[in-house]
């Protein structure tokens, strides 16, 4: 038995599925027909699949055919990144990427400078992460094909200068993706032209959707290579059947939570603070990331003399999720890969936790948190 309630700090990895959208997805299942096939089964389920993607286009404000359904949003970014590339080898084989990407970007265009003859410029950033759109003009070249930069990270919450960024792109007549996945629902998208991107990556469950699907926007009239093969589902963007109980949950969730968003900007933003102010005053931290221009719901911390996985164990031990923003290998959570990209030395890229709060977080919740915090750092660190 736990002796303390569970504090759920970790939106940006997940959140939890709405019981609206979870009853949407359980009745999708009772249309089990494949959209691909002729007979009226199959053609109640295409119905189906064709309205939510009219639906998803109109809270975009975009055409449904820009809409590629995927399995999520590592998926998203694939496709983007691998179909645009390989899509435009004729015009060259030079990228750029920023290197405090998600893996699911980052991987991308590593197996392409690897494997593909691709070369990869990576875009210098400051020391809060962010990309400088000036940079991203210097590090186009006449071959340059395709820019990746998202729209806020993951870890940190820094927001990137997208538009920016894509109109500088849009003037070079270079690709622009953007892996918004952390953006929706947390701040306001009136519609896919906000990112001023030919390509966007989105995932329902970062804002109360089922996990395994997500989407592509594919700004008219661009053309994908494909990345997986076999049917033409997905106007012949993405072979296989498609999950029309999940499509149908992302669908609700971007009519329900996009906007106005899910998170409750303000109240987040005090408690945010409150928690900012309770990491600081413990001796030998450091708040991590700007004060504005990032997602007031995300506060990360390192500390000096303790590591990752021994502060999330100890949080954890008192029923408090956070995360350390990078993956657990051999029994160690790897330093930080875009604390790195900061300037951090790799111990305290190693010693980073963040906390990101949600629509269920509330003041109490907080309170005790930051209540109990110096004792677990100091445990954390086996003082
Ligand atoms: C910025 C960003 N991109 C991509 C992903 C991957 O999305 P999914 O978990 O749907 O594969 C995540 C998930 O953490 C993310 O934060």
């Amino acid at each position: 038995m736990r002796r303390f309630p569970t504090v759920y700090l970790d939106y940006n990895a997940s959140t939890p599925l709405d019981p609206v959208v979870r009853d949407v997805v359980i009745a999708g299942f009772e249309s089990w027909g494949n959209p691909s096939s002729v007979h009226h089964v199959g053609q109640e389920a295409r119905a189906l699949l064709d309205d939510a993607r009219d639906r998803v286009a109109s809270v975009f404000r975009c055409r449904p055919s820009e809409i590629v359904f995927t399995g999520g949003g590592t998926e998203a970014n694939n496709l983007a990144i691998l179909g645009a590339a390989r899509a435009r080898v004729s015009k060259g084989r030079h990228l750029i990427c920023s290197p405090t990407e998600h893996p699911a970007v980052l991987q991308c265009f590593e197996h392409l400078a690897r494997h593909e003859g691709f070369e990869v410029s990576w875009l210098p950033v400051d020391a809060v992460g962010r990309v400088d759109p000036e940079a991203v003009c210097a590090a186009i070249r006449p071959d340059t094909t395709l820019v990746s930069v998202m729209a806020a990270n993951n870890e940190t919450g820094v927001h990137q200068p997208f538009a920016a960024i894509g109109r500088i792109c849009r003037e070079r007549e270079v690709l622009y993706h953007c892996d918004a996945v952390q953006w929706f629902g947390k701040e306001p998208v009136p519609g896919m032209a906000c990112f001023e991107a030919d390509l966007v990556s989105f995932c329902a469950h970062k804002l109360h959707g089922p996990k395994g699907v997500g989407l592509v926007y594919l700004r008219a009239p661009l053309v994908l290579s494909r990345h997986m093969l076999g049917g033409p589902q997905e106007n012949d963007r993405r072979a296989g059947t498609e999950n029309l109980p999940l499509v149908l949950g992302l669908a609700s969730a971007i009519e329900r939570f996009l906007s106005p968003g899910v998170f409750p900007t303000r109240d987040l933003q005090a408690l945010a603070h409150s928690l900012t102010t309770a990491v600081a005053s413990v001796e030998g931290i450091q708040v991590v990331g700007p004060s504005t221009g990032r997602l007031s719901n995300t506060v990360g911390f390192v500390l000096g003399g303790s590591d990752s996985l021994a502060l999330l164990a100890n949080l954890d031990l008192e029923g408090i999720c956070a995360s350390s923003g990078s993956a657990c290998s051999a029994g160690a959570l790897e330093p930080s890969h875009v604390l790195l990209a900061q300037g951090y030395p790799p111990s305290l890229a190693a010693a980073f936790v963040r906390f990101s709060l949600g629509r269920e977080t509330s003041a109490e919740q907080i309170r005790s948190v930051c209540d109990r915090l110096p004792a677990i750092l100091a445990r954390s660190r086996g003082c």
